[in-house]
Order: structure tokens, then sequence, then C-alpha cells
């Protein structure tokens, strides 16, 4: 499965913590955008797509959250429950994300602008793509 784990460097004192991403040094793209999420209720369930070429990086830096992963042959959940973890997702692998908690923000980087055409939206299109 084409996904990574991230533990970024927590830089803390006792004023707090920092973490720096740096693209193509700690992180394998270059980032083209950015977009986070928040007020999303603990029963909702969102991504349920996979890209064709975008590679993300998930990070939830506040509460947590579960995402399902699923590359057409296995199934993984990664539990995002650390604000320095982040998950490289990379092309043709389905996502969801679930179980948000109160109070929860979810950061995405992208390697690419929002582009509609590269988005597979349905699981059987996904499943014919992969296989
Ligand atoms: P959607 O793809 O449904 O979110 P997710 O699958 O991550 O839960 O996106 C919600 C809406 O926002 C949809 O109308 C597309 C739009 N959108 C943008 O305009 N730009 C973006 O970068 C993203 C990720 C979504």
């Amino acid at each position: 499965m084409d996904i990574k784990l991230y533990n970024f460097k927590e830089i803390g004192d006792y004023r707090g913590v920092l973490v720096p991403i740096e693209q193509l040094k700690n992180i394998p793209f270059e980032i083209k955008r950015i977009y986070y999420m928040y007020d999303t209720k603990k029963e909702i369930v969102r991504g349920k797509h996979a890209h064709k070429t975008l590679q993300q990086i998930l990070i939830c830096i506040n509460g947590q959250c579960k995402v399902l992963l699923d590359d057409g042959k296995e199934k993984s959940v990664v539990n995002l429950d650390r604000r320095n973890l982040g998950l490289y997702i990379g092309p043709n692998t389905w996502r969801e994300m679930f179980e948000f908690s109160e109070e929860a923000v979810l950061v995405v980087l992208a390697s690419d602008y929002y582009k509609e055409e590269d988005y597979i939206r349905d699981y059987n299109k996904f499943l014919e793509s992969v296989n």
C-alpha cells in the first residue's frame, strides 16, 4: 500500500511546541495546495475517493480522526491521534476519514492544485482501475 507515516520532529521548549515541514526535505513532494477541514461531526465520513496522481499528507493538528486506506487488495486504518503525525497517501489509494473527535482539525498538504478530473469517486471504478 502506498502510504507512509511521518513522525515530524517536535521542537519544544517552555514556550510550546513547533513542528516544521519543508517540501522535498521531510516530505517527498512540493506543496502546491493546503486545505483543512473542521466542524466535522463524529458520525460523518469524508473522503471516499482515490486520486489518479495526487500525493497528500494528512495531519490532524487538533483532536483526532481515523483514516481507512484501501489499495484494492488490502485495507488498513490509521489513527491520526498526534499533532506531529503525518500520513502520506500516494496515488490510487482509496481513503475515508471518519470518527472525527470534537474540535478535530485535519490539515492536508497536496502535491497539486484542485483538479476534479484527478478524482476517482466511484468505488467500483476504483477497483477496476487498480485491478
Ligand atoms: P470533497 O472532495 O467532497 O472533500 P473530501 O472528499 O475531502 O471530504 O470536497 C468538498 C468540496 O470542496 C467539493 O465541492 C470540492 C471542493 N474543493 C475545492 O474547491 N478545493 C479543494 O482543494 C478541495 C479538496 C475541495
